[in-house]
Protein backbone atom coordinates (compact mmCIF):
# COMPACT_ATOMS: atom_id res chain seq x y z
CA UNK A 1 0.00 0.00 0.00
CA UNK A 2 1.44 3.68 -0.72
CA UNK A 3 1.10 6.31 1.67
CA UNK A 4 1.10 9.76 0.50
CA UNK A 5 3.08 12.41 2.41
CA UNK A 6 2.65 15.98 2.02
CA UNK A 7 6.32 16.86 3.17
CA UNK A 8 9.82 15.29 2.75
CA UNK A 9 11.75 14.95 6.51
CA UNK A 10 13.70 18.42 5.97
CA UNK A 11 10.72 20.19 6.22
CA UNK A 12 9.87 18.39 9.44
CA UNK A 13 12.60 19.61 11.33
CA UNK A 14 11.46 23.13 12.37
CA UNK A 15 14.74 23.56 12.34
CA UNK A 16 14.52 23.29 8.54
CA UNK A 17 17.89 21.15 8.86
CA UNK A 18 20.05 23.02 10.66
CA UNK A 19 22.77 21.03 12.03
CA UNK A 20 24.65 21.08 15.16
CA UNK A 21 27.74 23.18 13.57
CA UNK A 22 25.41 25.62 12.02
CA UNK A 23 23.42 26.12 15.52
CA UNK A 24 26.89 26.77 17.60
CA UNK A 25 27.77 29.58 14.90
CA UNK A 26 24.46 30.80 15.00
CA UNK A 27 24.46 34.57 16.32
CA UNK A 28 20.78 35.29 16.69
CA UNK A 29 18.82 32.76 18.09
CA UNK A 30 15.78 33.36 16.06
CA UNK A 31 17.58 31.91 12.88
CA UNK A 32 17.41 28.50 14.24
CA UNK A 33 13.38 28.75 15.02
CA UNK A 34 11.02 27.11 13.10
CA UNK A 35 9.36 29.78 10.78
CA UNK A 36 6.12 26.96 9.89
CA UNK A 37 5.96 25.83 13.59
CA UNK A 38 7.09 22.77 15.59
CA UNK A 39 5.70 19.94 13.73
CA UNK A 40 5.78 17.08 16.12
CA UNK A 41 2.89 18.39 18.46
CA UNK A 42 -0.59 18.49 18.99
CA UNK A 43 -2.40 21.58 18.11
CA UNK A 44 -5.86 22.78 18.34
CA UNK A 45 -7.83 23.28 14.66
CA UNK A 46 -11.26 23.53 14.28
CA UNK A 47 -14.40 23.80 16.81
CA UNK A 48 -16.31 20.21 16.63
CA UNK A 49 -19.48 22.41 15.75
CA UNK A 50 -17.89 23.60 12.73
CA UNK A 51 -17.82 20.33 10.89
CA UNK A 52 -21.04 19.17 9.46
CA UNK A 53 -21.72 17.38 6.29
CA UNK A 54 -19.46 19.09 3.88
CA UNK A 55 -15.91 18.90 4.13
CA UNK A 56 -13.69 22.16 6.10
CA UNK A 57 -10.52 23.33 4.71
CA UNK A 58 -7.76 24.59 6.63
CA UNK A 59 -3.90 25.55 6.46
CA UNK A 60 -2.18 24.35 9.53
CA UNK A 61 2.15 24.88 9.74
CA UNK A 62 1.82 25.45 6.11
CA UNK A 63 0.02 22.13 5.15
CA UNK A 64 -3.89 22.15 3.54
CA UNK A 65 -5.72 19.82 5.72
CA UNK A 66 -9.34 18.51 5.22
CA UNK A 67 -11.37 18.14 7.79
CA UNK A 68 -14.30 16.09 7.30
CA UNK A 69 -17.06 13.59 10.26
CA UNK A 70 -15.34 10.54 10.16
CA UNK A 71 -17.42 7.57 11.69
CA UNK A 72 -15.93 8.37 15.27
CA UNK A 73 -15.96 12.19 15.10
CA UNK A 74 -13.85 14.57 13.01
CA UNK A 75 -11.40 12.95 11.13
CA UNK A 76 -8.48 14.98 9.32
CA UNK A 77 -6.95 14.34 5.71
CA UNK A 78 -3.96 15.75 3.63
CA UNK A 79 -6.44 17.63 1.48
CA UNK A 80 -4.36 16.55 -1.84
CA UNK A 81 -6.10 13.61 -3.33
CA UNK A 82 -3.40 10.86 -3.75
CA UNK A 83 -5.02 10.04 -7.21
CA UNK A 84 -4.32 13.48 -9.29
CA UNK A 85 -3.89 16.21 -6.97
CA UNK A 86 -7.53 16.39 -6.50
CA UNK A 87 -8.46 18.91 -3.52
CA UNK A 88 -10.65 17.01 -1.20
CA UNK A 89 -12.08 20.40 1.04
CA UNK A 90 -14.00 21.02 -2.47
CA UNK A 91 -15.13 17.21 -2.12
CA UNK A 92 -18.65 15.58 -0.85
CA UNK A 93 -19.58 13.48 1.53
CA UNK A 94 -21.54 11.27 -0.06
CA UNK A 95 -21.64 8.48 2.56
CA UNK A 96 -22.09 8.45 6.81
CA UNK A 97 -17.84 8.51 7.95
CA UNK A 98 -16.33 9.29 4.21
CA UNK A 99 -15.29 12.20 2.17
CA UNK A 100 -15.51 11.90 -2.15
CA UNK A 101 -12.53 13.45 -4.09
CA UNK A 102 -14.70 16.50 -6.45
CA UNK A 103 -12.78 15.02 -9.47
CA UNK A 104 -12.65 10.73 -10.18
CA UNK A 105 -14.63 10.50 -6.91
CA UNK A 106 -12.28 8.57 -4.58
CA UNK A 107 -13.99 7.92 -2.04
CA UNK A 108 -11.74 7.95 1.45
CA UNK A 109 -12.73 7.00 5.17
CA UNK A 110 -11.71 8.31 8.28
CA UNK A 111 -8.01 6.84 8.00
CA UNK A 112 -7.26 7.68 4.36
CA UNK A 113 -8.73 3.88 3.05
CA UNK A 114 -9.98 4.28 -0.48
CA UNK A 115 -13.33 2.39 0.26
CA UNK A 116 -14.60 2.91 -3.49
CA UNK A 117 -14.05 4.59 -6.74
CA UNK A 118 -17.60 5.85 -7.95
CA UNK A 119 -17.68 6.03 -11.56
CA UNK A 120 -15.57 2.78 -12.14
CA UNK A 121 -18.04 0.79 -10.54
CA UNK A 122 -17.24 -1.87 -6.73
CA UNK A 123 -14.97 -3.68 -9.20
CA UNK A 124 -12.60 -0.99 -9.27
CA UNK A 125 -8.87 -2.16 -8.59
CA UNK A 126 -7.41 0.70 -7.00
CA UNK A 127 -9.26 0.16 -3.21
CA UNK A 128 -7.00 -1.36 -0.91
CA UNK A 129 -3.95 -0.18 -2.50
CA UNK A 130 -3.36 3.46 -1.46
CA UNK A 131 -4.18 5.91 1.20
CA UNK A 132 -4.74 9.54 1.63
CA UNK A 133 -2.16 10.87 4.16
CA UNK A 134 -4.30 10.47 7.66
CA UNK A 135 -3.51 12.84 10.71
CA UNK A 136 -4.35 11.87 14.14
CA UNK A 137 -7.53 13.79 15.84
CA UNK A 138 -8.57 13.05 18.98
CA UNK A 139 -11.75 16.07 20.30
CA UNK A 140 -11.81 17.29 23.73
CA UNK A 141 -14.76 19.78 25.11
CA UNK A 142 -16.06 20.48 21.50
CA UNK A 143 -12.28 21.07 20.27
CA UNK A 144 -10.75 18.69 17.55
CA UNK A 145 -6.84 18.53 17.88
CA UNK A 146 -4.54 17.08 15.35
CA UNK A 147 -1.48 15.53 15.50
CA UNK A 148 1.12 17.52 13.06
CA UNK A 149 3.91 14.94 13.19
CA UNK A 150 5.44 12.16 11.54
CA UNK A 151 6.64 10.60 14.28
CA UNK A 152 4.22 8.55 16.36
CA UNK A 153 1.42 10.87 18.42
CA UNK A 154 2.84 11.92 22.03
CA UNK A 155 0.36 11.84 24.63
CA UNK A 156 -2.13 15.11 24.26
CA UNK A 157 -1.97 15.49 27.86
CA UNK A 158 1.89 16.68 27.05
CA UNK A 159 0.68 19.56 24.31
CA UNK A 160 -2.86 20.73 25.47
CA UNK A 161 -3.87 22.46 28.54
CA UNK A 162 -4.91 20.11 31.85
CA UNK A 163 -8.15 22.33 31.56
CA UNK A 164 -9.69 19.82 28.66
CA UNK A 165 -8.92 16.94 30.97
CA UNK A 166 -10.95 17.78 34.10
CA UNK A 167 -14.02 17.11 35.29
CA UNK A 168 -14.74 21.04 35.74
CA UNK A 169 -13.78 23.67 33.67
CA UNK A 170 -15.62 25.17 30.91
CA UNK A 171 -14.08 26.19 27.56
CA UNK A 172 -14.84 29.08 25.83
CA UNK A 173 -13.49 29.70 22.11
CA UNK A 174 -12.46 32.51 20.03
CA UNK A 175 -10.40 32.29 16.88
CA UNK A 176 -8.31 35.30 15.37
CA UNK A 177 -5.80 35.49 12.15
CA UNK A 178 -2.32 37.65 12.58
CA UNK A 179 -0.71 38.93 9.74
CA UNK A 180 2.74 37.66 11.90
CA UNK A 181 4.57 34.69 12.18
CA UNK A 182 3.33 32.51 15.09
CA UNK A 183 6.52 32.91 16.91
CA UNK A 184 6.32 37.05 16.62
CA UNK A 185 2.68 36.19 17.74
CA UNK A 186 3.72 34.48 20.92
CA UNK A 187 6.47 36.75 21.91
CA UNK A 188 4.04 39.33 22.62
CA UNK A 189 3.46 37.70 26.01
CA UNK A 190 5.13 38.33 29.45
CA UNK A 191 7.35 41.78 28.51
CA UNK A 192 6.49 45.35 29.21
CA UNK A 193 3.94 46.15 25.88
CA UNK A 194 1.25 44.92 28.20
CA UNK A 195 0.80 48.44 30.22
CA UNK A 196 1.96 50.29 27.03
CA UNK A 197 -0.03 49.00 24.26
CA UNK A 198 -3.22 48.11 25.77
CA UNK A 199 -3.50 51.62 27.98
CA UNK A 200 -6.97 52.56 26.26
CA UNK A 201 -8.16 48.97 26.44
CA UNK A 202 -11.39 48.75 27.61
CA UNK A 203 -10.13 45.68 30.03
CA UNK A 204 -7.22 48.56 31.06
CA UNK A 205 -9.89 51.24 31.70
CA UNK A 206 -11.52 48.90 34.18
CA UNK A 207 -8.61 47.46 35.79
CA UNK A 208 -5.78 50.28 35.54
CA UNK A 209 -2.42 49.41 35.12
CA UNK A 210 0.37 50.60 36.54
CA UNK A 211 4.14 51.00 34.93
CA UNK A 212 5.68 47.85 33.86
CA UNK A 213 8.83 47.42 36.22
CA UNK A 214 12.18 47.35 35.07
CA UNK A 215 13.08 44.26 36.19
CA UNK A 216 11.26 41.81 34.34
CA UNK A 217 9.45 38.63 35.26
CA UNK A 218 11.51 35.40 37.29
CA UNK A 219 11.44 32.26 34.87
CA UNK A 220 11.33 28.98 35.00
CA UNK A 221 11.06 26.12 33.31
CA UNK A 222 8.97 23.48 33.91
CA UNK A 223 9.43 19.44 32.07
CA UNK A 224 11.51 21.10 29.70
CA UNK A 225 7.70 21.75 28.08
CA UNK A 226 6.99 25.34 29.67
CA UNK A 227 8.56 28.57 30.85
CA UNK A 228 6.87 30.41 33.39
CA UNK A 229 6.72 33.22 35.69
CA UNK A 230 7.22 33.77 39.47
CA UNK A 231 5.21 36.82 39.27
CA UNK A 232 2.63 37.99 37.36
CA UNK A 233 3.42 40.84 34.45
CA UNK A 234 2.62 43.60 34.80
CA UNK A 235 -0.88 43.26 33.00
CA UNK A 236 -2.50 41.21 36.08
CA UNK A 237 -1.16 43.92 38.46
CA UNK A 238 -4.59 44.23 39.26
CA UNK A 239 -4.68 41.09 41.15
CA UNK A 240 -2.03 42.37 43.54
CA UNK A 241 -3.38 45.88 44.23
CA UNK A 242 -7.16 45.35 43.51
CA UNK A 243 -7.62 49.29 44.57
CA UNK A 244 -4.95 50.32 42.19
CA UNK A 245 -5.18 53.61 40.35
CA UNK A 246 -3.31 55.12 37.50
CA UNK A 247 -0.17 56.57 38.76
CA UNK A 248 1.43 59.44 36.96
CA UNK A 249 5.34 59.20 36.78
CA UNK A 250 7.83 61.97 36.17
CA UNK A 251 9.82 61.18 33.86
CA UNK A 252 13.43 63.84 34.12
CA UNK A 253 14.75 63.52 30.22
CA UNK A 254 11.39 64.35 28.71
CA UNK A 255 10.35 66.53 31.74
CA UNK A 256 6.59 65.25 31.64
CA UNK A 257 4.51 62.62 33.16
CA UNK A 258 3.76 59.44 31.93
CA UNK A 259 0.95 58.49 31.50
CA UNK A 260 0.10 62.14 30.24
CA UNK A 261 -3.12 62.56 31.97
CA UNK A 262 -4.97 61.30 34.86
CA UNK A 263 -8.56 60.60 33.51
CA UNK A 264 -8.74 57.36 33.68
CA UNK A 265 -9.22 57.48 37.41
CA UNK A 266 -12.41 58.92 36.65
CA UNK A 267 -14.70 55.58 36.70
CA UNK A 268 -12.17 53.70 37.75
CA UNK A 269 -14.09 53.73 41.06
CA UNK A 270 -17.29 52.24 39.74
CA UNK A 271 -15.27 48.68 39.11
CA UNK A 272 -13.88 48.46 42.56
CA UNK A 273 -16.07 45.27 43.28
CA UNK A 274 -14.39 43.21 40.31
CA UNK A 275 -10.77 44.36 41.13
CA UNK A 276 -11.32 42.79 44.76
CA UNK A 277 -13.63 40.02 43.45
CA UNK A 278 -10.28 38.89 41.06
CA UNK A 279 -7.90 39.47 44.03
CA UNK A 280 -9.81 37.58 46.65
CA UNK A 281 -9.54 34.57 44.48
CA UNK A 282 -6.34 32.09 44.98
CA UNK A 283 -4.52 31.49 41.53
CA UNK A 284 -5.62 29.38 39.16
CA UNK A 285 -5.45 25.83 40.39
CA UNK A 286 -3.60 24.03 37.62
CA UNK A 287 -0.28 22.16 37.79
CA UNK A 288 2.74 23.96 38.19
CA UNK A 289 3.83 23.54 34.33
CA UNK A 290 0.91 24.82 33.11
CA UNK A 291 0.50 28.29 34.90
CA UNK A 292 1.27 31.64 33.55
CA UNK A 293 3.99 31.83 30.65
CA UNK A 294 4.67 30.16 27.25
CA UNK A 295 4.12 26.50 27.03
CA UNK A 296 4.93 24.01 24.35
CA UNK A 297 4.12 24.04 21.42
CA UNK A 298 2.80 27.69 20.99
CA UNK A 299 0.94 28.86 23.65
CA UNK A 300 1.08 32.24 26.41
CA UNK A 301 -1.47 31.42 29.44
CA UNK A 302 -2.42 34.31 31.38
CA UNK A 303 -3.86 33.64 34.88
CA UNK A 304 -6.94 36.22 35.46
CA UNK A 305 -8.00 34.04 38.95
CA UNK A 306 -11.35 34.23 37.82
CA UNK A 307 -10.52 32.77 34.43
CA UNK A 308 -7.66 30.95 32.99
CA UNK A 309 -6.75 32.75 29.55
CA UNK A 310 -4.53 30.63 27.16
CA UNK A 311 -3.70 32.31 23.32
CA UNK A 312 -2.72 29.27 21.19
CA UNK A 313 -0.67 30.73 18.24
CA UNK A 314 -1.06 28.14 15.19
CA UNK A 315 1.35 28.53 12.04
CA UNK A 316 -0.60 28.91 8.95
CA UNK A 317 2.13 30.30 6.50
CA UNK A 318 5.32 31.71 7.77
CA UNK A 319 3.79 35.14 7.53
CA UNK A 320 0.36 34.49 8.97
CA UNK A 321 -0.84 32.58 12.27
CA UNK A 322 -3.88 31.89 13.78
CA UNK A 323 -4.73 32.57 17.51
CA UNK A 324 -6.76 30.59 19.08
CA UNK A 325 -8.00 31.68 22.15
CA UNK A 326 -9.48 29.39 25.22
CA UNK A 327 -11.31 31.19 27.76
CA UNK A 328 -12.02 28.39 31.04
CA UNK A 329 -13.66 28.93 33.78
CA UNK A 330 -15.08 26.94 36.51
CA UNK A 331 -18.96 27.79 36.94
CA UNK A 332 -20.00 25.44 40.17
CA UNK A 333 -24.02 25.50 38.78
CA UNK A 334 -25.82 25.80 36.03
CA UNK A 335 -26.90 29.62 35.84
CA UNK A 336 -23.54 30.12 36.46
CA UNK A 337 -22.45 28.16 32.71
CA UNK A 338 -25.22 29.93 31.40
CA UNK A 339 -23.94 33.05 32.47
CA UNK A 340 -20.44 32.48 31.20
CA UNK A 341 -21.59 31.65 28.34
CA UNK A 342 -24.26 34.78 27.37
CA UNK A 343 -21.31 36.63 29.39
CA UNK A 344 -18.50 35.34 26.88
CA UNK A 345 -21.37 36.01 23.73
CA UNK A 346 -22.06 39.31 24.45
CA UNK A 347 -19.18 40.69 25.91
CA UNK A 348 -16.08 38.90 26.70
CA UNK A 349 -15.03 37.90 23.85
CA UNK A 350 -14.97 41.06 22.10
CA UNK A 351 -13.45 42.84 25.02
CA UNK A 352 -10.30 40.59 25.56
CA UNK A 353 -9.80 39.37 21.99
CA UNK A 354 -11.01 41.49 19.92
CA UNK A 355 -10.21 45.23 21.30
CA UNK A 356 -7.41 44.31 23.87
CA UNK A 357 -5.49 42.05 21.35
CA UNK A 358 -6.27 43.62 18.01
CA UNK A 359 -4.06 46.22 19.75
CA UNK A 360 -1.68 43.54 20.06
CA UNK A 361 -1.24 42.85 16.36
CA UNK A 362 -1.24 46.47 15.39
CA UNK A 363 1.63 47.18 17.36
CA UNK A 364 3.44 43.48 15.80
CA UNK A 365 2.12 43.45 12.25
CA UNK A 366 4.64 45.45 11.00
CA UNK A 367 7.22 44.17 13.49
CA UNK A 368 10.87 43.72 11.74
CA UNK A 369 11.89 40.05 13.27
CA UNK A 370 15.72 39.85 11.41
CA UNK A 371 17.61 42.63 12.24
CA UNK A 372 19.76 43.02 15.34
CA UNK A 373 18.22 43.91 18.45
CA UNK A 374 18.83 45.17 22.02
CA UNK A 375 17.28 43.13 24.87
CA UNK A 376 15.81 44.74 28.12
CA UNK A 377 15.44 42.99 31.06
CA UNK A 378 11.89 42.58 31.08
CA UNK A 379 12.32 40.80 27.78
CA UNK A 380 14.38 37.85 29.57
CA UNK A 381 10.94 35.87 29.46
CA UNK A 382 11.47 35.84 25.96
CA UNK A 383 15.23 34.94 25.89
CA UNK A 384 14.15 31.53 28.01
CA UNK A 385 11.31 30.79 25.38
CA UNK A 386 13.68 30.77 22.35
CA UNK A 387 15.49 28.66 23.95
CA UNK A 388 13.10 26.09 24.98
CA UNK A 389 11.62 25.77 21.30
CA UNK A 390 15.47 24.92 20.37
CA UNK A 391 14.62 21.64 22.27
CA UNK A 392 11.35 21.16 21.19
CA UNK A 393 10.41 18.18 19.94
CA UNK A 394 11.48 17.45 16.49
CA UNK A 395 14.15 20.17 16.92
CA UNK A 396 17.70 19.88 18.55
CA UNK A 397 18.68 17.29 20.71
CA UNK A 398 18.93 18.43 24.53
CA UNK A 399 22.26 18.49 25.12
CA UNK A 400 23.13 19.98 21.51
CA UNK A 401 20.61 22.70 21.88
CA UNK A 402 22.70 23.68 25.27
CA UNK A 403 26.05 24.18 22.98
CA UNK A 404 24.31 26.81 21.36
CA UNK A 405 26.50 29.94 22.65
CA UNK A 406 24.70 32.82 24.19
CA UNK A 407 24.19 35.38 21.60
CA UNK A 408 25.12 39.47 22.35
CA UNK A 409 21.28 40.01 22.52
CA UNK A 410 21.05 37.61 25.39
CA UNK A 411 23.80 39.09 27.12
CA UNK A 412 22.71 42.30 27.22
CA UNK A 413 19.47 41.22 28.55
CA UNK A 414 21.45 39.24 31.49
CA UNK A 415 23.03 42.65 32.07
CA UNK A 416 20.15 44.30 32.16
CA UNK A 417 19.07 42.19 35.38
CA UNK A 418 22.13 42.54 36.72
CA UNK A 419 21.73 46.63 35.87
CA UNK A 420 18.46 46.23 37.64
CA UNK A 421 19.93 44.16 40.77
CA UNK A 422 17.96 41.70 40.09
CA UNK A 423 19.88 37.97 39.82
CA UNK A 424 20.43 36.89 36.29
CA UNK A 425 18.44 34.24 34.50
CA UNK A 426 21.29 31.15 34.02
CA UNK A 427 20.17 29.67 31.01
CA UNK A 428 21.98 26.46 31.09
CA UNK A 429 20.52 26.07 34.36
CA UNK A 430 17.48 26.73 33.91
CA UNK A 431 17.23 24.30 30.97
CA UNK A 432 19.21 21.97 32.23
CA UNK A 433 17.36 21.55 35.50
CA UNK A 434 13.79 20.28 33.21
CA UNK A 435 14.26 17.64 30.80
CA UNK A 436 11.86 16.55 28.95
S1 LIG B 1 -7.85 13.57 -8.31
FE1 LIG B 1 -9.02 12.81 -6.71
S2 LIG B 1 -10.16 11.27 -7.55
FE2 LIG B 1 -8.92 11.91 -9.18
FE1 LIG C 1 -0.70 42.35 24.48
Amino acid sequence: MVDVQPRNMAQTNGSNGAGVEDAKAAKDIRKLAAPLGLHEYWYPAIEDKKVKNKPVGLKLLGDDIMFFRGKDGVAALWNVCPHRGGSLMHGDCHFEGTVSCPYHGWTFDADGNVLAVLPEGPQSKIPGKVKARKYPTQTHKGMVFIWMGNEEPAPIEEDVPPEFFDGHSMMLYAVEYWPSNWQIALENGADAHVPYVHRNAIRTLIYPMGLSWPVGARNKVINGRSVITYRPPAGANRVANPTQKVTRTYFPAVDGYWPKHAYRNLWTWAFGWARRRAANKPPWDTPEEWRQGHHMPGMYRGDHRTDMYTRNSVPVTENVSRQIYYKAVRPNSWIGRWYERIHFKLYGRWMQVTNFSKQDFTAIGPQRYDTQEYLSSTDSHQVVWRRLILQARGMMKQEDALQVPETEAEIISFRQQEEVGREPDRIQELLESSSS
